[in-house]
């Protein structure tokens, strides 16, 4: 068996057992202790998919089939600013393929090697990375984007520098 160690701070597992206790039985409180990691290490990687499933007992192929499930868990590393740009059908007919490219060939973001296993592709100097996403839930204003939590509506591809610009 293989073992995966990660080191959780002592204050992000207090916060977790605290959560833990918000359910009556601790296997449901999954989601929100994968969204605790997420923020806390920025992705789910093997060694947190594992922690987790020890922590709330389960097996850690019911946890990774959670983390898989929801596209907004990340299972490798993101850059210093995450990019989310919808591809759903209003965005993609508002301009939404344009903008992915104008955003990468701005952050010098390669998306050659992406695939549905590795979606997230990150810029050489690791300050950007990007992924397109489903429905952000604005599809009368696209194309729209995420940078982290900063919702975008209407990003013209060629304000794609400008946008990266508010995020140094
Ligand atoms: S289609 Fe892009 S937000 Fe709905």
């Amino acid at each position: 068996m293989i073992r995966f160690r990660m080191d959780v701070p002592g204050e992000l597992e207090a916060k977790m057992d605290e959560v833990i206790t918000h359910y009556p039985v601790k296997r449901s409180a999954v989601l929100p202790l994968l969204h605790l990691v997420q923020q806390h290490f920025r992705h789910i990687n093997d060694a947190a998919v594992t922690w987790v499933a020890n922590k709330l007992g389960l097996e850690p192929i019911q946890v990774l089939e959670v983390v898989t499930f929801y596209p907004g868990f990340r299972q490798s590393a993101p850059g210093k600013y995450h990019i989310r740009v919808c591809r759903t059908l209003s965005c993609a007919m508002a301009g939404s393929y344009e903008l992915m490219e104008s955003l990468c060939k701005t952050a010098n973001i390669d998306r050659s090697h992406v695939d549905h296993h590795h979606p997230i592709a990150v810029s050489p100097d690791g300050k950007y990375s990007i992924e397109f996403a489903e429905c952000l839930a604005s599809c009368g204003t696209g194309p729209v984007c995420m940078v982290e939590d900063d919702f975008h509506e209407a990003v013209a591809p060629e304000k794609a520098a400008e946008l990266l610009g508010k995020y140094q």
